[in-house]
């Protein structure tokens, strides 16, 4: 036990301690377009935006040859929101008959990938600087409200028509908290959210579990850390060693998400080649406090600061009961889930207006739903059927 926190701290510690400054305003040096999507035969567009709050977002569009229609220039508009410690590249890393980017332009969508702040794929800052404190004084409130708010708004906008969100993991948090707000429901077609996660409050993974037990989060503030940054040459060594010592990396995956099922163990080279990629301090400690408290609400300061900053002693929650019951919702998820744990689906279900329809696969776990080598078949046939349904009634396409 002991060992293994020394080691959790000692990989937290290098995995945040990396000043790496290839976010520098303007200077893409990943370009997602480049390194996984044209390679495989794609088309594919680089977009940027602005956030409001200064943030430089990388967004790609996608489409297929396969799915040329000579009628319509573009398919219905879809938008892929990415998890934690994940970017936009995750729904383009297994083959393109495996993976839901690939599938979905394929089908005559017009995919859109969305990355959000603190990510290889954004462009860093109007003035800040990812060395600068304050470009990671965000959580995922701030990534609803800005970056996806924002990015579905753009969309909207170049569409010009209602858009299909798809979510996984974080991005259903984003989406839930997002959808709450009545002009950003109001541009969204129907939600497909994998992984559905408001409440965490069952959290099983077991390296989690510890580290919220272990207040890790306050440990790595209190070491005057902003970033959570898993890639610098020191952490590739760790993750190298953690899964050539006694952990695998297989073992490792499921420690912090839960038992996968259909991962491809013989890729985690590549997936390493790609994720993860970093969030920040702030982001986790709120993940955290949902995880202790079991609630689904805004970053809690402490008494004093949330009596200056929202006006109440305590965070206001997201009040799931906003998103409009005429949204139509997909969800899909699984029963060797350790984040998104079915108690606390169910929870969200309970909570929610509407009847989402619901896909249950009682041996998926968190990866599966990105990286199964049978989603196709498993979850994304599914999920297509439901955009597709919709679209038929739709006379805008
Ligand atoms: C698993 O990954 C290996 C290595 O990339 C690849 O050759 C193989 O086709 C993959 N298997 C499936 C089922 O996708």
């Amino acid at each position: 036990m002991r060992l293994l926190l020394v080691a959790v701290i000692a990989t937290f510690t290098i995995f945040s301690g990396g000043t790496q400054s290839h976010l520098l305003r303007g200077s893409p040096i990943n370009s997602l377009c480049a390194e996984l999507i044209h390679p495989a035969g794609y088309s594919c567009t680089e977009h940027t935006i602005q956030t409001k709050d200064g943030y430089i977002l990388a967004l790609q569009r996608v489409s297929s040859s396969l799915a040329q229609n000579p009628k319509l220039q573009y398919g219905p508009p879809v938008l892929l929101q990415h998890g934690l410690f994940m970017a936009g590249d995750a729904w383009f890393l297994n083959s393109p008959e495996e993976s839901l980017g690939f599938v979905l332009a394929d089908q005559g969508f017009d995919v859109w990938v969305g990355n959000v702040r603190g990510t290889r794929y954004s462009y860093g800052h109007v003035t800040l600087s990812d060395t600068d404190k304050e470009y990671w004084d965000w959580s995922w409130q701030d990534l609803a409200m800005y970056d996806l708010a924002e990015m579905i708004q753009y969309l909207y906008s170049i569409a010009n028509s209602k858009i299909f969100l798809v979510g996984h993991s974080q991005g259903t948090i984003m989406s839930f908290a997002a959808l709450t707000q009545p002009n950003v429901a109001e541009m969204v077609e129907a939600a497909a959210l994998l992984c559905p996660i408001s409440y965490l409050g069952h959290v099983t993974a077991p390296l989690v579990e510890r580290m919220v037990f272990m207040h890790l989060d306050q440990m790595v503030v209190a070491l005057g850390l902003h970033q959570i940054n898993f890639r610098s040459d020191m952490l590739v060594n760790i993750v190298d060693s953690l899964c050539e010592g006694h952990m695998d990396c297989t073992d490792f995956l499921t420690s912090i998400t839960g038992k996968n099922c259909c991962f491809n163990a013989s890729r985690i080279e590549f997936y390493l080649d790609y994720e993860p990629h970093p969030s920040s301090v702030k982001n986790i400690r709120h993940l955290f406090q949902m995880i202790r408290k079991g609630s689904f609400a805004q970053y809690d300061y402490g008494l004093l600061k949330n009596l200056r900053i929202y006006g109440f002693s305590k965070p206001p929650e997201f009040d799931l009961s906003l998103i409009p019951e005429s949204l139509p919702m997909w969800m899909g998820y699984g029963g060797n889930d350790g984040l998104a744990d079915v108690t606390d689906v169910e929870r969200t279900l309970a909570k929610l207006p509407s009847r989402p329809e619901l896909l249950y696969l009682e041996n998926y776990g968190h990866i599966d739903f990105v990286l199964s080598t049978s989603a196709t078949e498993d979850v994304y046939k599914h999920m297509i059927q439901f955009f597709s349904a919709l679209r038929r009634k739709s006379s805008s396409w």
